[in-house]
């Protein structure tokens, strides 16, 4: 639980952990490569350690020194049991490249999550394009590939980045070519490619729509630097606006937040990006948000929808937001709620009416930003913030109660 005496002001600096959506595909990868892969600024996260562990059940060797994780390949088993699975949602990521080293691959199906259902259908359907046989039973997934992994032409009907990811890491030693079309072009898809390309791989286009992968026969480990995680970057900046805050951010890859300035920048901040740093200077109040959608990157990402949702809570003003990406990405206008926050949901819609002021109360994160959305208007609250649920957070911020105290808060984490 995360005790927060608001108000305060955040000023300071503050490095921005390593992108946990990137380091995720990446220990995927590594399962490819033969010998030893190195994964620099390697965020210290549940979820990678949820992923370390499957890793080292399926046979490798991980070893962590500070932001440094070291992977000695040697798969000898191709099964995720259903605790490690239940774990970590996004162990589905594990699956293309576990078939493509195994030649099978045996896991449970990933239930749903915090934010709904969370379909794999277009892992399954891009996978079997490849050649890969899929039998479900007992919520469990059976996939083989007899003839192997071959390549084929793939149009995903929505740009998947889970689907994107597995799609790369099936193929990328699979035989022939393969392109996707309709690709993800999230950052961290460029960050799995850039890494898989110096272990030998050949894939042109992440980035883009369309990726192209000719396969080749063997990978061999190589070290990498993990990318910028940008929706921790995006979390500060709404910690520091909601604070009337000035806060500089170090290791930011300024590229990856553009689309997420506007809101930032029609509240009344000021921002300044400059290298690999980003400086935001708040007002003392901010004004509303206006119109947020969430869209598949370059559009404003869904990850980012709660805490500028937080921002927009004692914006001046009203502000929409249109969450197109997962059906239940609300959860925290509850606790906001119950903070004094005028928030109205109507399925897709969210309609907040911004408040001078919130006041500290006992909250519940339901999901990791939406925890992460509660702590940002515990900051800025009347009073003391209770957050419950913080196991939910710490799946995808590195020491954050930590950073945010060095900034000016004031934090207990029991
Ligand atoms: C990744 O999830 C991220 N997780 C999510 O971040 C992020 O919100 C999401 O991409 C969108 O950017 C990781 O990278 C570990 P999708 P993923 O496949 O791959 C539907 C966070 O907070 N869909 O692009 O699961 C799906 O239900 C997390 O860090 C299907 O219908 O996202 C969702 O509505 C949350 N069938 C939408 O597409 C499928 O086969 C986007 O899913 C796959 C997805």
């Amino acid at each position: 639980m995360m005790l927060i005496d608001g108000p305060s002001r955040l000023m300071g600096e503050l490095e921005v952990q390593g992108a946990k959506n990137s380091t995720l595909p990446l220990l995927a990868g590594a399962l490819l490569c033969r010998g030893q892969t190195v994964l620099h600024n390697c965020p210290e996260l549940s979820d990678v350690d949820a992923a370390v562990k499957i890793l080292e059940h399926l046979g490798c060797r991980c070893k962590r020194e500070g932001h440094d994780l070291t992977i000695e390949n040697g798969v000898t088993c191709h099964e995720i049991p259903e605790e490690l699975m239940r774990r970590m949602r996004s162990s589905i990521v594990f699956l293309g490249a576990i078939i493509s080293r195994c030649g099978e691959a045996r896991l449970c199906s990933p239930g749903g999550c915090e934010l709904g259902p969370r379909p794999i259908d277009l892992h399954i359907s891009s996978l079997k394009k490849l050649g890969v046989q899929v039998k479900e039973s007992g919520g469990w997934l059976h996939c083989s590939a007899p003839g192997g992994i071959n390549g084929a032409y793939v149009s995903l009907s929505f740009p998947s980045v889970g689907a994107t990811e597995n799609l790369i890491l099936a193929a990328v030693c699979g035989s022939g070519t393969t392109i996707i079309a309709n690709a993800a072009r999230e950052p961290e898809i460029s960050d799995l490619c850039e890494y898989l390309n110096r272990c030998g791989g050949r894939i042109y286009g992440a980035g883009e729509s369309c990726i192209i992968i000719d396969g080749v026969k063997e990978l061999y480990g190589a070290e990498h630097r993990v990318m910028p995680d940008r929706i921790a970057a995006v979390t500060y900046m709404a910690a520091a606006a909601v604070t009337g805050g000035n806060v500089t951010l170090r290791d930011v890859d300024n590229t990856h937040i553009l689309p997420m300035l506007t809101p930032f920048e029609e509240s009344g901040c000021r921002v300044r990006q400059l290298g690999g740093c980003l400086d935001i200077l708040a007002p003392k109040r901010l004004s509303a948000v206006r119109h947020i959608r969430t869209m598949p990157y370059p559009g404003f990402p869904t990850d980012a929808q709660p805490v500028v949702m937080a921002m927009a809570a004692v914006g001046d003003g009203t502000s929409v937001f249109v969450e197109n990406i997962f059906e239940n990405r609300y959860r925290h206008a509850e606790g906001l709620s119950r903070m004094g926050a005028r928030v109205k949901v109507e399925g897709k819609v969210a309609v907040v009416e911004g408040v001078p002021e919130l006041t500290g109360a006992t909250v519940e994160a339901m999901d990791l930003r939406g925890g992460a959305a509660l702590i940002v208007a515990g900051l800025c609250a009347q009073g003391s913030t209770k957050v419950r649920g913080m196991e939910y957070v710490e799946r995808g911020y590195e020491k954050i109660g930590e950073h945010l105290s060095e900034l000016g808060a004031k934090i207990k984490s029991f």
